[in-house]
């Protein structure tokens, strides 16, 4: 088995650096355009034939050393009680965003196992699909980001509802973050019992956040859901965007290897981080839409700052976009493998 990226999780030595990318499945390739034609993205996530079909797409198409479950953050809220479904153009649409307290305490602690069979489901058959092959990554969001769509009613710039419900009504944001924390960390755990690899969690928007409120609003649901998987001796990645002020406090918080993105040098990030944990990322992903000279430069950029060190795997520092030529993909995947190879 290729067993790079769970090396370099446990920061051990590796042949090259592995590398996959964030949203790596989706509509950047013409077969996941294809089968969204006949099927909803709802519908690709609630099948898991269909998830594992999309799951194992980039891994035909490009040299990937892991895949990621096909889903999706938000599926838990459904369950929960927060209907959403996602609008053409708009992005997630909740039905009815949380705006008092008695949603909150309405909000239901599901059991993944049962309402969300369906997702470990996909995890059994990408594990049967390619087990000795590739490993897998589960995931989930984190609280602050998941609260986020469900306060805002979808995506938003400025979170003005969340941070207007985070500081006037302190007790419901956190009677709202450990309900989602208890669904977050049930699903986590259930992923890896169904056969993840390693797991991820999302904290997508927390870098809206000075390190003060971080540390106050966040900080304690996500070291709730991190410590506890931990312990489960599969890698964890904590991952954040916008997190330049707030990588000790992540590390502090929890999580194997962190999710860096392109605005903090790697090598910074790493500095500040220090030898405990392993590093994920960082390339803009607007970089592969960039001439090719340009592109590779950026990721042999990442590459020396990483500088072979044990630990490093390469990704890009956000989803990859909608926008990005596959060949530009193929080319930072194998130029990555040369450029590091030991
Ligand atoms: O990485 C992968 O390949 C696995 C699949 C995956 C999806 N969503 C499928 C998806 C993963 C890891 C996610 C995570 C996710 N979902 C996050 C965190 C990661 C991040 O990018 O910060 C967030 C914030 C969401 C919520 C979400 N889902 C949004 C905001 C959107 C709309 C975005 C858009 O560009 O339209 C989605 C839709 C979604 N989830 C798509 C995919 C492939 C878009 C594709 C489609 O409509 O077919």
């Amino acid at each position: 088995m290729n067993d790079r990226f769970l090396r370099a999780c446990r920061r051990e030595p590796v042949d090259r650096t592995p590398v996959w990318f964030m949203r790596q499945a989706g509509r950047y390739m013409a077969e996941y355009r294809a089968l969204r034609t006949k099927h909803t993205l709802l519908e690709l996530c609630r099948t898991p034939e269909l998830a594992l079909e999309v799951t194992m797409q980039p891994l035909r198409a490009f040299a990937f050393d892991a895949a990621i479950l096909f889903a999706d953050i938000l599926l838990p809220l459904a369950p929960m009680g927060a209907s959403f479904e996602f609008a053409k153009g708009e992005g997630p649409v909740i039905h009815e965003p949380i705006r008092t307290r008695a949603q909150i305490d309405a909000l239901r602690v599901i059991d993944p196992r049962e309402d969300l069979a369906y997702v470990l489901e996909a995890v059994r058959l990408i594990r049967r699909e390619i087990d000795g092959k590739t490993p897998l990554i589960g995931f989930a969001g984190g609280p602050f980001t998941l609260a986020s769509y469900l306060v805002e009613g979808g995506r938003s710039s400025h979170f003005v509802l969340t941070k207007k419900l985070m500081y006037s009504d302190p007790e419901s944001w956190h009677a709202l973050c450990r309900t989602l924390s208890a669904v977050v960390l049930a699903l986590l755990d259930a992923q890896i019992d169904a056969g993840a690899q390693a797991v991820q969690l999302f904290d997508s928007w927390v870098g809206q956040l000075s390190p003060d409120d971080y540390e106050t609003f966040v900080a304690p649901h996500m070291r709730g859901i991190l410590q506890p998987l931990m312990k489960r001796g599969v890698p964890v990645i904590h991952f954040g965007t916008g997190t330049a002020t707030l990588l000790e406090a992540q590390r502090d918080a929890g999580g194997t290897v962190i999710g860096v993105d392109w605005r903090t040098p790697l090598d910074d990030a790493w500095r500040r981080l220090g030898d405990g944990v392993a590093v994920q990322g960082n390339m803009d992903p607007t970089l592969l839409l960039a001439p090719r000279d340009v592109l590779l430069k950026g990721a042999k950029r990442v590459l020396d700052k990483a500088a072979n060190r044990n630990g490093h795997i390469f990704n890009l520092g956000h989803g990859i976009l909608p926008e990005t030529p596959v060949e530009n993909v193929a080319a930072v995947v194998d130029f990555v493998h040369e450029a590091s190879t030991r």
